[in-house]
């Protein structure tokens, strides 16, 4: 018996009204993710990739259609019945200066997680919350000193530490990028993008990584889904979709990456 995914979603589906029309941001996904598995979303803007992890770490509902979490439904559960994927799951957006509250300090950001009641006395959660800030801010590259600070006095690389070591900070399975180093500068994300790679390894965390930047997630993931419309048109190894996709659609992303076209 093969061992149950961590994530299984089954004609999943979101409706936005829009102006008269109806817009389907996702439109009939179906969809396993296994764990410690590193699965990359591509496709071009308004395909649905946030409106698709969104879903799937229950920020948003689906219009129909079913999600699955350690073989459990969260669809159609109340807030109080999700603290199991509360405690496990965990994500960063792309712009962490809207994510992170600007009145609260860093340390408390940071350790907000692990005081949450469902996180509390699960295994493998730290119990010492300074302990483990402490950890936190050195595996993502901060002092303890800038626990003392608030998020406007950092640079944008540092603010996606920060966002980091908080979504870290309870040790999750699942750890949902989105879009998470496309505001960043080259350097400062190739250093984002290695943190993420090195944990992802270390914990063997499952990652869905959404990023229209094909050659990130060549390097960051195993297996990617092409999403257009709502819709995932093409999946596989990620390798194998990049060097032979089998839709257009993925042939003319492929050639909007400069250093993917280039063989890089
Ligand atoms: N809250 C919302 N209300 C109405 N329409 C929405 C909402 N969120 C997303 N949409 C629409 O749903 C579709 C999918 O949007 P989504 O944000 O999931 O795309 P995306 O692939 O993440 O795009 P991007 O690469 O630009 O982030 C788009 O047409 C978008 O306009
Ligand atoms: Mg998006």
């Amino acid at each position: 018996m093969s061992e149950e995914p961590i994530y299984r979603a089954r004609d999943l589906v979101k409706i936005y009204p829009r102006s008269g029309a109806q817009v389907r941001a996702v439109d009939g996904v179906n969809l396993e993710i296994n764990a410690g598995e590193r699965l990359g979303i591509v496709g071009e803007s308004g395909s649905g990739k946030s409106t698709l992890i969104r879903m799937l770490c229950a920020l948003s509902r689906p219009s129909s259609g079913q999600i699955f979490f350690s073989g459990n439904p969260i669809t159609g559960r109340k807030e109080k019945q999700l603290g199991n994927l509360r405690s496990r799951v965990q994500i960063v957006f792309q712009d962490p200066l809207s994510s992170l509250d600007p009145r609260m300090r860093v340390g408390k950001i940071i350790t907000e997680p692990l005081r949450s009641p469902w996180v509390r006395g699960r295994e493998g959660v730290p119990s010492d919350i300074h302990s483990r800030l402490e950890e936190v801010l050195a595996e993502v590259g901060l002092s303890s000193a800038d626990a003392h600070k608030y998020p406007h006095q950092f640079s944008g690389g540092q603010r996606q530490r920060i966002a980091l070591a908080r979504a870290l900070s309870a040790r999750p399975e699942v750890l949902m990028a989105d879009e998470a180093v496309s505001a960043l500068d080259v350097s400062v994300r190739a250093q984002i993008l290695n943190l993420i790679m090195q944990v992802a390894a270390r914990d063997n965390l499952t990652l869905l990584f959404v990023s229209h930047d094909l050659a990130v997630v060549r390097h960051i993931c195993q297996r990617v889904i092409v999403m257009r419309q709502g819709k995932i048109i093409e999946e596989g190894a990620v390798e194998q979709v990049l060097s032979a996709p089998r839709h257009d659609y993925t042939r003319e992303l492929i050639a909007s990456t400069p250093r993917l076209k280039l063989g890089g």
